[in-house]
């Protein structure tokens, strides 16, 4: 039984315990939930005019920990309840996360402490703001970062508090990135979420298409983006995508191309940052490119932080759609799962978002993709679906158990999970993986 009101107090329990510290280091995770969550703690010892420090990971390995011995004030954001290492640390600690929790130690304030799923109730995101109660918007961006769509349970209730405090706003409309600031051409060629078969990367495609039904892509000299068009135009775009998702990929991409969006009313509107999962495309950009920093200063709003953002989000956007062009021809069947296998072809910092991507058929299957890490390592990423979660699957747990059984380490969510192995026990990570299932 999920207990809320347990789970607030521990948030406030580790508030209270940032409030006596000093002068922290924040250690976060690299990907969108964990920067927007790190800037979240960020701009709540800002606020307090506190001293802090950060430092953004890619996991929390042994090697990492034993840097960390003589630290004396610790918070781990995004990460720690996983990392039964974090047990030898003697300091003052911290865990804010909503991972899988593998060990007791620390005051941790997660959701799965209190019968909630991190995986879909609550991102590390959302679980700093129960506990810093600031920037609400980061905690919506962290939650669409980590595909927790749509909101409910404990992203649900942050949802309604942004929405009371005037920050965030939220719709139902076509969910395809630059809605607000990509001309309508531009928008059909780079969808990437879904991906539209026949339009996406083909220029004649995307022409045809627009002609087809008559909506002129300008206004005299002005492109028109989604937003200019009239209801009725929106009406017609919207039915005329559908349909051709059913007929070229699948009534299950064609279910994803509206829902829920949120608008994010404190950042600059018509720009990415007002769009929680433009935003988070544009974290996953800075993060998983080796620019972390430069993430959590565009949630801070740092000054040219923004723009320079620019260039890193066209190269990972560019890497995404080769990625999941790849994917959509290369994913085989395996039986009880979906197997890519992208090693040399598709970099480990965005195989999990490819791999969030793909949906061949109507993915009743979890997919396994492979990438190379680094001579001799595979990391590979793992993601189900809300029904196969709901029938039972913990990818999570199913990936430490394989890893364990392998020499590698891994973990995560019941629905997406990651993992590195060495290269040359992948036969036998198969079998155990599958064997699991
Ligand atoms: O790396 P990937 O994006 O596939 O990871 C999916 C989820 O699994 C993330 O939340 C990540 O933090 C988690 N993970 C983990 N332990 C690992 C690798 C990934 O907990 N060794």
């Amino acid at each position: 039984m999920a207990n809320q009101q347990a789970f607030l107090d521990r948030c406030l329990e580790a508030k209270e315990a940032a409030s006596r510290m000093r002068a922290p280091l924040i250690i976060h995770h690299y990907d969108c939930d964990g920067l927007s969550s790190g800037a979240l703690a960020a701009s709540w010892f800002e606020e307090q005019d506190r001293k802090y420090s950060m430092r953004a990971v890619r996991k929390l390995d042994e090697a990492l920990i034993k840097e960390l011995v003589g630290e004396p004030e610790i918070i781990f954001v995004d990460l720690g309840s996983g990392s039964p290492f974090i047990e030898e640390l003697k300091g003052n600690v911290i865990v804010i996360d909503h991972h899988q929790p593998q060990h007791k130690s620390h005051l941790q304030a997660n959701p799965h402490l209190f019968g909630f799923d991190g995986g879909s109730e609550l991102s590390a995101a959302g679980c700093a703001y129960f506990v810093f109660r600031t920037s609400v918007d980061l905690g919506i961006v962290g939650a669409v970062g980590d595909i927790q769509y749509p909101l409910r349970s404990l992203n649900r209730i942050m949802l309604e508090e942004g929405i009371s405090q005037g920050k965030v706003s939220s719709s139902t409309d076509l969910r395809l990135f630059g809605r607000n600031s990509r001309p309508l051409k531009q928008l059909l060629l780079y969808a990437d979420e879904p991906y539209l078969p026949g339009l996406t990367g083909q220029e004649d495609g995307c022409d045809g298409f627009l002609s087809g039904f008559g909506i002129p892509q300008k206004t005299g000299d002005k492109w028109r983006t989604y937003s200019d068009l009239s209801l009725e135009e929106k009406k017609q775009l919207v039915s005329a995508l559908a349909q051709h998702l059913s007929s070229r990929s699948s009534p299950e991409a064609s279910s994803r191309l509206v829902g829920e969006v949120y608008t994010l009313l404190s950042r600059p509107q018509g720009t990415e940052l007002s769009d929680a999962s433009e935003f988070s495309t544009l974290l996953n950009a800075c993060g998983r490119n080796n620019r972390a920093e430069l993430g959590v200063a565009v949630c801070l709003s740092r000054a040219g932080a923004y723009e320079e953002s620019q260039l890193l989000l066209a190269e990972h956007r560019k890497n995404l759609r080769a990625g999941i062009s790849f994917a959509v021809k290369n994913t085989q069947d395996f039986g009880k799962f979906l197997l890519l296998d992208a090693r040399g072809i598709i970099s480990d910092s965005i195989i999990g978002v490819v791999a969030g991507m793909v949906h061949p058929g109507s993915r009743l299957k979890p997919i396994l993709a492979l990438s190379l890490e680094e001579e001799g390592k595979i990391k590979l990423s793992t993601r189900g679906t809300r029904q196969l979660v709901e029938a039972g699957l913990n990818l999570g747990k199913i990936l430490s158990e394989a890893c364990a059984a392998v020499g590698g380490v891994g973990g995560g969510h019941n629905i997406a999970a990651g993992a590195t192995i060495p290269e040359n026990r992948l036969d036998d990570f198969l079998l155990e993986f599958a064997s699991r299932l």
